[in-house]
């Protein structure tokens, strides 16, 4: 799907105006790249790591969101496409399900270098978008949209949220015999991630049934994370969900 086709998501589309950072704005991206690389490189899984080269992300200025695109689209079929801010629901998923991914412009300022209540660019390509050049994570977040796209139940889509926030978000991996992580809550806050290697954070394996069941908190550091064996395990488990929300929809269906 190309953008010109999108119709929730179209309205918010913007451009990144990249030479209109400042001198500032570069200097507090690299600050947030110093502060989390250490812990990064020691604690993020492999895939993450490969990504991060891949995409190109330089440490000493903002991400040009079009050269990261020229690195990810012939590789796994996604962009990396600004957008104004916050998307409703349907405009997300509709952008997922095309394979490009909504991201932020604007940067946290100096004083809340470790926590913006709001995703901004850091949170979304340091912490998201190397993700997007690992196939089958590519393939598991362009299918989580085409399934979210098609449900207007909104009982339903908070409990697939949960697979987003336990994966996308928070997302854990068994690795090398250790916990890795891999979700951009965790890889862009020092907080989470030092909260999840120093044990502060139950770890339990991922299971698809238990994840749609935990609700989400946003209001305080997670006690309980899941980890996934593998991305072929999170690939699968996508499958397993897009059954088990048909079959929810045909339930509520026979019940009217
Ligand atoms: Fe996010």
């Amino acid at each position: 799907m190309l953008a010109e086709h999108l119709k929730a998501a179209a309205p918010y589309l913007i451009e990144q105006k990249y030479s209109e950072y400042s001198a500032e704005q570069h200097q507090v991206w690299q600050e947030l790249v110093r502060r989390r690389r250490p812990q990064i490189e020691s604690h993020a899984c492999r895939e993450y790591l490969e990504g991060y080269q891949i995409i190109g992300l330089q440490e000493d200025r903002l991400p040009n969101l079009a050269a990261i695109t020229a690195q990810l689209k012939p590789r796994t079929g996604w962009s990396t496409t600004a957008v104004s801010g916050f998307l409703p629901a349907q405009a997300f998923f509709e952008m997922l399900a095309a394979r490009m991914f909504p991201t932020t412009t604007w940067l946290r300022s100096r004083d809340s270098l470790e926590y913006t209540p709001e995703p901004d660019v850091f949170h979304d390509v340091f912490g998201h978008v190397p993700m997007h050049a690992h196939r089958v994570f590519a393939d598991f977040l362009q299918h989580y949209g085409s399934v979210c796209v098609r449900i207007n139940d909104q009982e339903l889509l908070e409990q697939l949220g949960r697979l987003f926030w336990y994966t996308v978000e928070f997302g854990l991996i068994r690795q090398d015999r250790a916990i890795k992580v891999y979700g951009s809550g965790v890889i862009s806050s020092h907080r989470e991630c030092t909260n999840v290697i120093e044990g502060g954070c139950q770890v339990r394996d991922f299971e698809l049934e238990e994840v749609l069941r935990t609700p989400v908190r946003v209001d305080r550091i997670h006690s309980l994370l899941f980890a996934i064996e593998s991305f072929d395990q999170l690939y699968e488990a996508m499958h397993a969900a897009e059954d088990w929300a048909e079959q929810r929809l045909l339930q509520s269906h026979r019940g009217r």
